[in-house]
């Protein structure tokens, strides 16, 4: 059995993904988040940045795999840029057709794609001709209705496609309501081959619960759960579970890892903290949403490090979260499942 990194756009992106391998592990692939493949004769070097081979090297030497993802409804662009991200050295590539966003449903990408079976059929056509690398799919149900993906197999079927992976909600769903479990099973049998899961596993209880519906699934990815408590997947492996005093030092370490490393992306490590930009503040932000779920007294917290305007706000504020007697509680708050956060 397999666990994998789900990508989460604005926040596995390889600092975090490295810093993850090498602090808690428990993960074989780990999926970055998606790529537009964009009608321009200019290369943008900026956009594969992030999957340069040194990025993706320190998983590599670990043993874990790293696997670009491509949105795009349009075979031509697409085989491109995945001819270009092969030339960088990885061996599969994903494609999106799960995005729920309306600004890219709109325009028939990510899950927008999913009632357009014969659109999907001539994007793999022009996508797959003579590609060195293999071609993986993650998806929904569907866009509007959770039986779209019927038709979406029956063509994904008549291509090499060497991994299908879905999340049993609608695009329309968003993150709302509950994963169609019965829907999944149902793709599983239609489809003959073996699928992923990815969706709603927070802990090993759900974790369990899903197994045991799905016994013959091998892969689970996982995203919003790991995000939230980083040891899920390595506990899940069978590996001993810290205390809580080892985990509030793993995750202070895991934090410093990643800031040292926007740190140095951002061209920044030998400035004065006052000289630090903002950006690095904001990108941490994203990281806490999720990383302060298991920590005990967070709510203030997490206010605090929202209306932190600089570096040295936001590291006055960690500072002091994590001198102030910090502990992990086993039912967190989710931040993400609440639909805004109080603002006093
Ligand atoms: C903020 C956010 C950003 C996401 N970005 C991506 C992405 O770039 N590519 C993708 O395939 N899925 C993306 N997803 C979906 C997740 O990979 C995953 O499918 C979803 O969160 C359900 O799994 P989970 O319940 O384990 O989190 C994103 C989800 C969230 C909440």
């Amino acid at each position: 059995m397999i666990f994998s990194l789900a990508p989460i756009l604005g926040i596995t992106t390889s600092s975090y993904r490295n810093a993850f391998h090498k602090h808690f592990g428990g993960m074989t692939k780990y999926y970055a988040p998606f790529v537009s493949a964009v009608n321009t004769t200019v290369e943008n070097p900026n956009l594969l940045k992030d999957l340069s081979p040194a990025k993706s090297r320190p998983l590599q030497i670990n043993g874990a795999e790293m696997i670009p993802q491509i949105l795009s409804c349009d075979g031509v662009l697409m085989r491109k840029l995945i001819i270009k991200m092969a030339d960088l050295g990885y061996n599969e590539i994903n494609w999106n057709i799960g995005c729920p966003f309306p600004t890219v449903t709109r325009k028939k990408r990510g899950s927008g794609i999913l009632p357009h079976a014969q659109l999907i059929d001539k994007v793999l056509n022009d996508a797959m001709k003579d590609i060195p690398c293999k071609l993986s799919i993650k998806m929904r149900l569907g866009l509007n209705e959770e039986t779209e993906f019927r038709d979406v197999l029956k063509v994904i079927s008549q291509y090499p496609i060497s991994e299908v992976i879905i999340h049993p909600r609608t695009g329309k769903q968003a993150y709302s309501g509950k994963p169609y479990l019965e829907r999944f099973a149902e793709a599983v049998e239609l489809y003959g081959k073996p699928i992923a899961y990815n969706g709603d596993i927070f802990d090993d209880e759900s974790f369990f619960r899903i197994k045991e519906m799905f016994p013959n699934v091998t892969h689970f990815m996982l995203g919003r759960g790991a995000l939230s408590d980083p040891f899920l997947a390595r506990r899940l492996c069978g590996n001993p579970d810290f205390d809580n005093e080892t985990k509030i030092k793993m995750l202070r370490n895991f934090h410093d890892d990643i800031f040292h490393s926007f740190d140095v992306s951002f061209g920044s490590v030998n400035k004065d903290i006052d000289n630090k930009p903002d950006g690095i503040c904001n990108k941490m932000k994203g990281f806490w949403e999720y990383a302060a779920v298991h920590l005990k007294n967070s709510e203030q917290f997490i206010k605090k490090i929202h209306r932190s305007k600089n570096v040295r706000q936001y590291l006055d504020v960690t500072e002091q979260y994590f001198q102030n007697d910090p502990d992990w509680i086993d039912n967190g708050i989710y931040y993400f499942l609440r639909s805004n956060l109080d603002e006093n």
